[in-house]
């Protein structure tokens, strides 16, 4: 019975054995079938550009048993080297490869799989090539992006990208309105990138009339050199107009939005919390405007997509286009500017006093004080009470309402005013209201008053007496 068992195990053994030869022999005979390279449907074999992402696939025949490994290698070193990149697969019949155009990558790939467990391989597919045949175009930028008469600006080309190698940037200009016969552009300089550098640079100084620029890329790739070239940049020396438009589209020109107009376009100023000039921003503008001086400025957190930047004034310059513009800071939001005329110059009064510059009152008297400003502007504000100059008090309050303080006991002498700002510190205020001087008279007491007026009367019978007398006695 037992040699029975062994005899049939070692039947069984010996076909299964045989079975798995064969099918060994046959597959290592024969190399699995080849699969298909082929560009994805969105490449243009005919114009791939340097430093792109391109997609190519390699396609399994159907009847290939999962799971596979499937490479791609450069076909001339196919059988020598490690594959250019490898994905496993356990089901799909098509695997991508995203490739990154760099110069190394010119040439011609094929691709291959292999049995994960059994390690057979396949046919290498068909040879596809990869010609690098064109370049991204280069990039004209104008630093700052709009400049007055007489200001200063660089006109630079960079690569599209960083990394470009045996890389020449050309820089071409011509002066505008192009006149009859000279319409082409003249050669400025150029320059060979060092590792590293994406950009050439053109300063201009004093800048007076328009210039048109282009640039031309090249470069030099396994023995030939490709070209390409930027659009036209024009370069126009402008007015830069500033203005205000209210945010609630409400009536007056001295808050709101900042604009600035660049060729036929306003376009939105920046505002960023990391740029520490917006002050002087504000206040440049309200003076261009005539409004006065900036009372408060603040973020919108809108972003406009078409912002210009921001201004980086010192605070000295009577226009906007006098402060160069700076065209990063547009993170955050919109530049939003308060200028002082938009908030009177508030009106103090003292109660029961109405129009007087001088009040008189008596020790122990109380005061009170009211102060009360008109804007253009139906927000919230701070009016703050001085005496002699110095804060006293500070409180709340909305165009139009009257707020009173009321000093009791002793009220100090002094001259009293008042004055709005926009927010709980002072830094931005309106001028002072008219002053009113407060001062202590004390009235002599009422009895020396009535002993007096006694006195008088007694004084004047006694002569009127007289004179009857001296009338009697004639
Ligand atoms: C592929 O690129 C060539 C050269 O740029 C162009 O002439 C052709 O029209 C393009 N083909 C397609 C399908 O876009
Ligand atoms: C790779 O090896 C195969 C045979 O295994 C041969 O037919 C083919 O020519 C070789 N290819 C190269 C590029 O050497
Ligand atoms: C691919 O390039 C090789 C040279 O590297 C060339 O012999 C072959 O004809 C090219 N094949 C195609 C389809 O362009
Ligand atoms: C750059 O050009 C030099 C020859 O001028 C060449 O030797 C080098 O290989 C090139 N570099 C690349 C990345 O093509
Ligand atoms: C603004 O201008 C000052 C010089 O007036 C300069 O030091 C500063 O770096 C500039 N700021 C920016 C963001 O360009």
């Amino acid at each position: 019975m037992k040699l029975h068992t062994r005899h049939t195990l070692t039947a069984l053994c010996s076909v299964l054995c045989w079975c798995v030869f064969a099918v060994q022999r046959v597959e290592s005979n024969d190399l699995l079938p080849a699969p298909t390279l082929s560009f994805d449907s969105n490449v243009n074999q005919s114009s791939i550009t340097l430093y792109s992402n391109i997609i190519v696939l390699c396609t399994i025949p159907t009847n290939a048993r999962m799971p596979i490994e499937i490479h791609l290698s450069k076909a001339d070193t196919a059988n020598t080297s490690t594959p250019f990149m490898s994905k496993k697969q356990y089901s799909l019949k098509e695997v991508t490869f995203l490739l990154k155009v760099t110069l190394d990558l010119e040439g011609s790939f094929v691709c291959w799989y292999s049995g994960i467990s059994s390690k057979l391989q396949s046919q290498f597919s068909e040879r596809l090539n990869i010609t690098i045949s064109g370049l991204s175009d280069p990039i004209m930028l104008l630093y700052p992006p709009a400049f007055p008469v007489g200001a200063k600006y660089i006109a630079q080309c960079e690569t599209p990208a960083i990394g470009y190698e045996n890389t020449t940037l050309k820089l071409y200009d011509r002066l505008l309105p192009i006149r009859l016969g000279k319409d082409n552009f003249d050669y400025v300089g150029s320059r060979v990138l060092p590792p590293g550098d994406w950009g050439a640079a053109l300063h201009r100084t004093n800048a007076g009339e328009t210039y048109e620029y282009i640039c031309e890329m090249e470069v030099f790739l396994n023995g030939r050199t490709l070209r390409s070239r930027s659009k036209i940049l024009t370069a126009m020396p402008e007015e830069l107009p500033v203005r205000l438009i209210p945010k609630d589209s409400g009536s007056g020109s001295c808050y709101g939005y900042a604009f600035l107009k660049v060729r036929a376009d306003w376009r939105p100023l920046c505002f960023d919390s990391t740029f520490y000039g917006t002050v002087n921003v504000a206040n440049v503008i309200c003076r261009e405007l005539g409004c006065g001086y900036a009372i408060d400025h603040e973020r919108i957190s809108y972003k406009f997509p078409d912002a210009i930047g921001t201004p980086n004034c010192t605070g000295n310059e009577k226009k906007v286009a006098e402060c160069p513009l700076v065209l990063n800071y547009c993170k955050q939001g919109t530049l939003n500017v308060i200028c002082s005329a938009t908030l009177h110059t508030p009106k103090l009064s003292v109660s029961e006093h109405a129009a007087a510059s001088r009040v008189y009152i008596r020790t122990g008297e109380s005061v009170t004080l009211i102060c009360i400003f008109e804007s253009t502007i139906n927000e919230h504000a701070y009016i703050t009470f001085t005496r002699n100059g110095n804060e006293i008090y500070t409180t709340s309050t909305r165009p139009g309402y009257a707020q009173i303080y009321t000093i009791h006991d002793t009220v100090p002498d002094g001259e009293y005013a008042c004055f709005v700002h926009r927010q709980r510190s002072s830094t931005y205020k309106t001028e002072n209201s008219n002053v009113i001087g407060i001062y202590i008279y004390d009235p002599p007491p009422a009895g020396a008053v009535a002993a007096g007026v006694i006195t008088t009367l007694l004084g004047v019978l006694i002569l009127v007496l007289l004179c009857v007398y001296r009338g009697g006695s004639s």
